[in-house]
């Protein structure tokens, strides 16, 4: 009892935090998983938040709930359809029940770099994947937001594909990603974010792939041999919300809402490289080991992998898959 009690308790407080909102203003939730100080996510919902608070001052009041306080992985896009939460930043890799087509953007070395994964949201076909869920789901995307590359970490150094062998890797819920770790010969194992540095601690899983970012934030070094720079993926998020709060704010409301999204996420845009790197110098000085690629390691990696791309031809669309290689 003593434990329910205390978890009410604790579910209450963090709803009912408030950011001071004034009486008379909307109160708006914005929840996602990361947490720190210095992760591009973070930084980008509290300006968000900022700027709505200041610039809407009366109207619409943005609490923020990082670090799966309010919602985790598995519950967060089902609360924004049910309307307990009105804005998300989920990885793209976390829409597979929804659409197959955000599988372009895990697919295994597409993009060179962050740039060249901008360049593609900002064509015709990554604009439209922005609102390929209004219809049937109601889901809107505001705008992407870059997060970084990714990088494979283990129990054990892992420098050629052949030493990922036998591993089981934590994953987002991805099926692009789950073929790719079953390329390596590896078992892919699905698990909430908020689980990963517990699982690596206990050995429920070998390893995990993620962003500087993410992998100083979340201690993953400690738990951890060694961190591969192997570029292998994106991680990038959908900044979003419902088409139900969207359409129930007054049309100067909402254009000044998509106003300062837009802008809230150029700027995260802009900033999120020096982020990055801020974050793998960040390992370093904490203790963490980074492993190098020679070329010849890397085509390794890129050689096991690219075979990922025919298997998901056929769901996510050649066409957008071109479109986005070739950005
Ligand atoms: C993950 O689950 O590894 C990431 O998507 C977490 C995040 O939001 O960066």
């Amino acid at each position: 009892i003593s434990l329910a009690l205390t978890t009410a308790a604790l579910a209450f407080t963090a709803t009912t935090a408030s950011a001071n909102c004034d009486s008379g203003e909307r109160v708006v939730k914005f929840s996602h998983v990361t947490g720190g100080t210095t992760h591009p996510k973070v930084v980008a919902a509290n300006n968000f938040a900022e700027r709505v608070n200041e610039e809407m001052n009366g109207k619409l009041c943005i609490e923020v709930f990082p670090n799966s306080t309010l919602f985790g992985d598995s519950k967060e896009l089902e609360a924004l359809l049910l309307g307990d939460v009105q804005l998300l930043a989920p990885s793209l890799s976390k829409f597979g029940s929804y659409t197959p087509k955000y599988g372009v953007f895990d697919l295994p070395f597409i993009f060179q770099d962050m740039d060249h994964a901008i360049r593609f949201t900002q064509t015709a076909e990554g604009k439209d994947l922005l609102t390929e869920m209004d219809d049937y789901a109601g889901f809107v995307g505001l705008g992407y937001w870059m997060s970084g590359m990714k990088y494979f970490s283990a129990n054990k150094p892992l420098m050629v594909p052949s030493d990922a062998e036998g591993l089981k890797f934590r994953v987002q819920t991805s099926d692009v990603a789950k073929q790719m770790i079953a390329a390596m010969d590896a078992s892919p194992q699905a698990m909430a974010f908020s689980e990963v540095y517990g699982a690596l601690q206990t050995g429920v899983v070998d390893g995990q792939e993620n962003t500087w970012s993410n992998i100083y934030t979340k201690k993953f070094y400690e738990v951890q041999d060694s961190i591969t720079e192997t570029n292998h993926q994106l991680l990038a998020y959908l900044f979003m919300t419902s088409s139900e709060f969207l359409s129930s704010l007054s049309d100067e409301d909402r254009a000044q809402f998509i106003a300062i999204a837009d802008a809230v996420t150029q700027e995260a845009n802009e900033s999120v490289k020096a982020k990055e790197a801020a974050n793998r110098e960040n390992i370093l000085k904490a203790g963490g080991t980074i492993n190098t690629l020679s070329p010849e390691q890397r085509a390794e990696w890129v050689e096991t992998m690219k075979p990922v791309w025919k298997q998901f031809e056929s769901d996510i669309g050649k066409d957008l898959i071109d479109a986005a290689a070739g950005a």
